[in-house]
This record gives structure tokens, C-alpha cells and sequence, in this order.
């Protein structure tokens, strides 16, 4: 609940546009809400995952543990929603941001770097889109420089991992569907259906040791990926671009607030009201795939 008697948010794009080009250090955190407009589902926004199903169930080791059959159903689902899904403007616009010789046109003299908590691939998806569009800019976009700066914290959907701690291995997997015995179980989840049981023989294997393996994501109680780069771009930054999140879950729903604590600004864009908003130096509500773009002077490049 926020009040009318709390701090105002500038809700101005040519306000932000100035506040933009005087930063040096950026830095995006995302959240569902910037993947929503390529068709994948929220997990507290209307129809979110976590409005129909308990988290604790399907997003913990514990939950693995106890029913890896229902867990490979959950996130087959999802693989297969994420492979059918395209980057939207919101996603080209900040990849666009994340590619030097693109940035010193918007951005002159910045830094950015994305956080991300989407497991959903879409972001370094835009990224490869900017490099087929724009084929003399391939190479630097595959260039560390630019890869490195897409910090995908909650991990990838599309990595597979090896359970066994003596291996524990991981591969990049855009199988469709993972394994045979997953194919159109994606129904369960999409339709809210009582799932299958699979046998955990049938379910994904490590491709070298055999074991069981798990899809390469972050669950609650996990320790996010990319904390310690996280934690320097945090600290330098002079503006916090909150995109398509409740901020609820931490770390994430923290970085803002740590950099509005060190003098810096705050921009947030989301459809609806979110955790801290009011807050916010910034403020814009509405869809993130066509705020963003316009408040990065990036609509027309994009469309
Ligand atoms: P949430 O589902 O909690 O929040 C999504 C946010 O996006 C909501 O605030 C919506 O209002 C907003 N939104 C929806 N459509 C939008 C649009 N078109 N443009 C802009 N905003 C829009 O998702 P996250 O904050 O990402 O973690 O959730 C954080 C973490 O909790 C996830 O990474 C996941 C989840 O449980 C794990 O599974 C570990
Ligand atoms: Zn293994």
C-alpha cells in the first residue's frame, strides 16, 4: 500500500533522459514483467506461476528431492513456453545498451550492466538478434566485453547439471523436449492438470557420469550466481534501472535501495505498482516493452 502523503516519483521521460546522460555507471536489474510480452508467465503478476503453485514445491533442492519427476515437468514446461517465445523491444533495448559502439550513442561515456533474475535466455537471445541485424557488430557482441555484462543471476533454463557432486557437470541443452519421456507433459502445467509420474530412470541424465541431472537454475535457498561481480557494479553505480520485477525476492529486490543509499538514482518501470516504488527517483508505470525503449530514445531502432 503506498499513500499520496509519501514521496513522489518523477513520472517525466525528459526528466529521466537528463538524469540518463549525465550517469556513468548503470546498471538494470530485471524480473519477469520484461519477458511477459513474449508470451512467458510471471510468477506474482495476474496469472503468475506462484498464484497457482507453491513455489516451495517446485523451486527448492528439497522439492527436487522429494518429486524430481514433478520438478523436470515444471521447468520442461517452461523450456518449451522460453523456446517458443522471441525477445521482445524491451529485451532489444537493453541488449542494445550492453553493446559499446550501440551505447556510446545513447549512453555517451557509460557503463551498463544487466542483471537479470529470468532464467528464460531472452536477454542474450536479443543479443544474438542485434548481432544477425547487424552483422558488422557480430564480433563484438561475441565478445566477453559484452557477453559478460549480462549477469543471468538465477541461472539459465537451458543448462542442464549433473546431481552428482563428484561430477557435476553442465551443458548448454535446447533439446525440445529435454528427454523423450517429458514430451507433452508441458500440458500439466499449462492447464493445471495432475502430472504424470515419471520414473527418475526416464528422467534427464548427465551425459557423462550417468546421475540424475537437474535444470541449471537457481532455486529459493540457493546462492544466486554472479554475486561478486553483482556486488562491484552495485557499489558503482549511479543509476538503478528496476525493470519488470515485484521486488520481492533478494538479493535482487536489495540493489536499488543500496544504490540510492550511496547517492545514486533510481528508475523504475513496471506495469503495475511494485515493491519500493515509491521510493523511486523515477517512476514509469506501464509496459515495460514500450517505456523502456521510448525512455532510452530507442523506440524507432527497435520496431
Ligand atoms: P514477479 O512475478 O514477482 O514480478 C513480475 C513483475 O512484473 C510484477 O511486478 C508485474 O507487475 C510486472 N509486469 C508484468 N508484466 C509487465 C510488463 N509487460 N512490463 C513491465 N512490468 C510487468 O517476478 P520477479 O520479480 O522476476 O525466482 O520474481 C523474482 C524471482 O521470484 C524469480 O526470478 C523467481 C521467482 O520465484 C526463483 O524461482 C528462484
Ligand atoms: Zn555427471
Amino acid at each position: 500500500m503506498t499513500s499520496d502523503s509519501e514521496s513522489k516519483p518523477q513520472t517525466d521521460m525528459p526528466s529521466f533522459v537528463s538524469t540518463l546522460k549525465s550517469c556513468k555507471h548503470i546498471i538494470a536489474v530485471a524480473g519477469a514483467g520484461l519477458s511477459a510480452a513474449s508470451g512467458i508467465p510471471t510468477f506474482r503478476g495476474a496469472g503468475g506461476l506462484w498464484r497457482k503453485y507453491d513455489a516451495i514445491t517446485l523451486a527448492t533442492p528439497q522439492a527436487f528431492k522429494e518429486n524430481p519427476s514433478r520438478v523436470w515437468q515444471f521447468y520442461h514446461y517452461r523450456r518449451e513456453k522460453a523456446l517458443a517465445a522471441q525477445p521482445n523491444p524491451g529485451h532489444l533495448a537493453l541488449a542494445m545498451c550492453s553493446v559499446p559502439s550501440i551505447r556510446e550513442k545513447i549512453l555517451p561515456g557509460a557503463s551498463f550492466t544487466l542483471i537479470t533474475q529470468n532464467v528464460d535466455g531472452l536477454s542474450r537471445r536479443a543479443l544474438d538478434q542485434i548481432a544477425e541485424m547487424h552483422p558488422e557488430l557480430a564480433e563484438e557482441i561475441r565478445s566477453p566485453v559484452v557477453q559478460d555484462s549480462l549477469l543471468e543471476m538465477h541461472g539459465r533454463l537451458f543448462d542442464v547439471v549433473c546431481t552428482s557432486s563428484k561430477c557435476g557437470h553442465r551443458e548448454h541443452n535446447l533439446d525440445s523436449p529435454v528427454c523423450p519421456a517429458l514430451a507433452g507433459t508441458e500440458n500439466v502445467f499449462a492447464q493445471n492438470q495432475p502430472e504424470p509420474h515419471i520414473d527418475v530412470a526416464d528422467l534427464p541424465k548427465c551425459k557423462k557420469c550417468g546421475s540424475l541431472a537437474r535444470p541449471g537454475v537457481v532455486w529459493f535457498g540457493e546462492i544466486p550466481w554472479h554475486l561478486r561481480d553483482i556486488d562491484v557494479e552495485v557499489r558503482k553505480a549511479d543509476l538503478c534501472i528496476v525493470v519488470g520485477t515485484s521486488s520481492k525476492v533478494y538479493p535482487a529486490a536489495g540493489y536499488a535501495s543500496e544504490v540510492q543509499a550511496r547517492g545514486g538514482k533510481v528508475a523504475v518501470f513496471n506495469v503495475d505498482r511494485s515493491d519500493g516504488d515509491q521510493r523511486a527517483d523515477f517512476l514509469f508505470l506501464g509496459p515495460s516493452e514500450s517505456t523502456l525503449p521510448k525512455a532510452l530514445g530507442l523506440q524507432d531502432d527497435t520496431e
